[in-house]
């Protein structure tokens, strides 16, 4: 029967089409991260070194590497391909003009300004202005090889015993639902930075309530890292510095105090560039989901705060980032039952997490992995 034999081959075809297209997909992402066959692989971080620390001993002692990062990736020339550390960070005054302007109409946030009324972009960016809005540091800072930890929220934390050797770092950054009371053991308690969308800072302030997460972190000197993904965080961030409710959109007569505490100071404030986070999807995150979900995509706020440190800090450890047995632990560390890690079309948490294994192996970070905890076996 030809007509029966004509729709096998057509179904044979789109078979091998959908194949194709996977395997593509596939590699593409391989070879964005790994075909660099010249690159000389250096060793994991030894995990050992990520033992409990010494009640003594105040700061960490891992095996880090060089101070600082900036070395290993101008010693690389594909890391020097990658890098490129005079992309602005933090977006300030300054970055207001009328051809700033007109450039970043080009894209919406979280890339650019296109949509965005250009009276909230000018007046927010205005209230940015003090020292510490354009770097990490109002006065510069007086060690010489800044440490930083940057804390994600993963399960693989849960019974880690990270604490100490986070706390000992110089800077820490934390973000959404951080949860620290109940866990000071695994995750430590400081924080020297947060870092957030307006939508997800309220969201982990619904979701992640029931965990311990009641409030938005307010120790003295906590400096808040907006990313700047959508008006709402333009118009929440002007609110905060003038200490006004919400005026207009989706978050009107918000108390930004509520999240902040009473008497913020634009001090207490910065904001990522778009351009920062144009460069970090481009030449390091550039998923095949923008392929479907270009409107959606972006890196993950883990992803973001984690980038921010490497083009701040000298040597950076991240804690409680995916790992290749991520399947092994909770979604967060602060799960009381096991939860698996689910994954989003808006995030491509596969691709990051090739990305830190790949960057810990240059020892351009130190990622903190573990083996799976061993279940205890059940007595009868
Ligand atoms: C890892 O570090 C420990 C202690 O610092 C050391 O004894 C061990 O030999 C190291 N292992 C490797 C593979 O380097
Ligand atoms: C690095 O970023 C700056 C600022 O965006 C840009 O002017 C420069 O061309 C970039 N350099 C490279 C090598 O990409
Ligand atoms: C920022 O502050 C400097 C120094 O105080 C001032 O000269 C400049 O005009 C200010 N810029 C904006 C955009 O407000
Ligand atoms: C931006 O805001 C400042 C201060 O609020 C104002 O003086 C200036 O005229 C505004 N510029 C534009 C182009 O709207
Ligand atoms: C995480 O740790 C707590 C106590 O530290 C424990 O009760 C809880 O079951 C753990 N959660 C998971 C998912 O292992």
């Amino acid at each position: 029967m030809p007509n029966c034999r004509w729709k096998a081959f057509l179904l044979l075809g789109a078979f091998l089409f959908t194949l194709t297209t996977l395997l593509y997909a596939h590699y593409y992402v391989l070879d964005f991260l790994f075909h660099d066959g010249d690159l000389q692989q250096r060793p994991l971080v030894n995990r050992s070194a990520f033992q409990e620390q010494d009640e003594t001993v105040k700061k960490v002692e891992i095996e880090a590497g060089p101070c600082t990062l900036r070395q290993t990736v101008e010693a690389d020339g594909k890391l020097r391909q990658r890098f490129n550390f005079t992309v602005p960070v933090f977006l300030w005054a300054e970055h207001f003009s009328p051809t700033e302007w007109q450039r970043l109409q080009r894209d919406f946030p979280p890339y650019g300004w296109k949509g965005l009324p250009k009276e909230v972009v000018n007046s927010t960016l205005h209230l940015l202005n003090e020292t510490t809005n354009k770097g990490l540091f109002a006065d510069g800072w007086d060690g010489d090889c800044i440490r930083c930890a940057v804390v994600g929220n993963g399960g693989i934390l849960n019974g880690s015993k990270q604490g100490k050797a986070i706390d000992g770092h110089d800077l820490v950054f934390r973000l959404n639902g951080a949860v620290t009371k109940g866990f000071e053991e695994d995750v430590g308690t400081k924080i020297s930075f947060y870092g957030f969308t307006t939508n997800t800072m309220k969201n982990s302030l619904i979701a992640y309530r029931k965990f311990g997460f009641e409030r938005v972190p307010q120790q003295q000197g906590l400096q808040y890292i907006f990313i700047p993904s959508d008006i709402r965080d333009y118009v929440m961030l002007n609110s905060a510095i003038q200490g006004v409710p919400v005026p207009l959109g989706h978050d009107q007569w918000d108390i930004p105090s509520k999240y902040f505490g009473p008497n913020p100071s634009s001090k207490n404030f910065k904001m990522l560039h778009p351009d920062f986070l144009q460069y970090i999807k481009d030449r390091f995150l550039r998923s095949r989901l923008l392929q479907m979900y270009d409107h959606l995509y972006m890196p993950t706020t883990g992803a973001l705060m984690l980038f921010t440190a490497l083009h701040t800090c000298d040597q950076v450890t991240a804690y409680g980032f995916i790992t290749d047995n991520y399947r092994d632990f909770s979604d967060h560390y602060y799960d009381v039952v096991k939860k698996p890690l689910i994954f989003y079309a808006n995030h491509d948490m596969q691709l990051e997490a090739q990305l830190w294994k790949r960057l810990a192996s240059l020892r351009v970070l130190q990622l903190y992995t573990r083996e799976a905890p061993v279940p205890v076996p059940r007595t009868y």
